[in-house]
């Protein structure tokens, strides 16, 4: 096979603070055990074709999309991907055409993150394959560019976790800072499969934003206070706190009108069975919710998750982020 690159990058759950993480709060987030594969090799001057394991592959000379496989359904998905690939080149003043392949074990659009995986690890793979190395601020700044054509105001918590992986705080003005914890923090995520838009959800809080300018200044103060907790639960492996602390985050979800009935289903069955807090994770209105468990109650955590029409699927805390290498010949 010819020269190639393959990057991966983790999928990742919002413990405390998404949406509110938009407007300048801080959020943690902790990278997952699924990650993203993207294979990028050179192709036919100004063309870059794109295949991706959902049944699209299309290809974009320019800004025009020719679908191959699956009918122009995969343009608004392989767009931002091609976004992230142009981007690249264009910065890296680099005049080729791309073939980038895509597998993933991180469900789409359901909050865990799979946008932005797929793009930081496209980005990294197409620097590889011509030689050039980016830093951590060219790496999320390019991937943002990408996120920003799937909603406008991206807070880049996403990208952020993907490059880094591990436990972080991570604030859009301030930027990161790794987190540790003595304790594993067991997860179960339960998926409603309900598929929904990260931009229409944050459309969503913008307008309640707006009407309620009061009632969200007081939960700007609600928010900040759970962080700080969380992240002293964090540090002294108090997973007992940890899951109250969640248990109210949910709360302030829910009066911004983020949740949906299904995931509110998910959340009590998850608590009923023995989980210490349950909250939805990512955009919400859909996607998936997260249930902080104990070794004892994990299975019937899972079990409940199911009965009630859930995925559920038990996540561990991936330490590695982006990681990248060059295949030079048959290897
Ligand atoms: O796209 P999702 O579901 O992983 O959610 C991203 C988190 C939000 O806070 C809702 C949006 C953002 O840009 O931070």
């Amino acid at each position: 096979m010819a020269r190639r690159a393959i990057a991966s990058a983790p999928g990742k759950v919002i413990l405390f603070g998404e949406h509110f993480v938009v407007y300048g709060k801080s959020s943690i987030v902790m990278a997952i055990s699924r990650r993203v594969y993207v294979t990028v090799e050179k192709y036919k001057t100004e063309e870059i074709i794109i295949e991706s394991d959902l049944g699209y592959t299309g290809l974009f000379t320019g800004n025009t999309y020719k679908p191959l496989i699956g009918g122009l359904d995969g343009e608004p998905i392989l767009k931002p991907v091609y976004i992230a690939a142009n981007k690249t080149l264009e910065f890296l003043s680099i005049n080729s055409g791309l073939k980038i392949s895509i597998s993933s074990e991180i469900p789409i659009a359901s909050g865990l993150g799979s946008s932005a995986s797929t793009f930081v690890a496209t980005i990294i793979a197409t620097s590889y394959l011509f030689d050039c190395s980016l830093s951590y601020k060219e790496l999320f700044n390019l991937s943002l560019r990408a996120e920003e054509h799937v909603h406008g105001t991206p807070s880049g918590v996403d990208q952020a976790i993907a490059i880094n992986g591990g436990l972080i705080e991570y604030n859009r003005f301030s930027g990161f800072e790794k987190l540790k914890s003595p304790v594993d923090i067991p997860l179960i995520i339960g998926n409603t499969g309900i598929l929904r838009s990260t931009g229409g959800q944050v459309a969503k809080v913008r307008r309640f934003a707006e009407k309620n300018p009061s009632i969200m200044k007081t939960l700007f103060l609600q928010i900040e206070e759970i962080i700080s907790k969380a992240k002293n639960s964090l540090v002294e492996g108090d997973l007992e706190d940890l899951g109250i602390l969640m248990d109210r985050n949910q709360e302030l979800l829910r009066i911004i009108g983020v949740s949906h009935e299904k995931l509110e289903e998910l959340i009590l069955v998850a608590k009923r069975a023995g989980a210490l807090g349950a909250k939805l994770t990512g955009a919400g209105g859909g996607g998936c919710m997260i249930a902080l468990v104990t070794d004892k109650v994990k299975n019937s955590v899972a079990k409940a998750i199911e009965n009630a029409g859930g995925k559920s699927l038990p996540v561990n805390i991936s330490t590695n982020g982006v990681e990248v290498k060059l295949y030079n010949d048959d290897s």
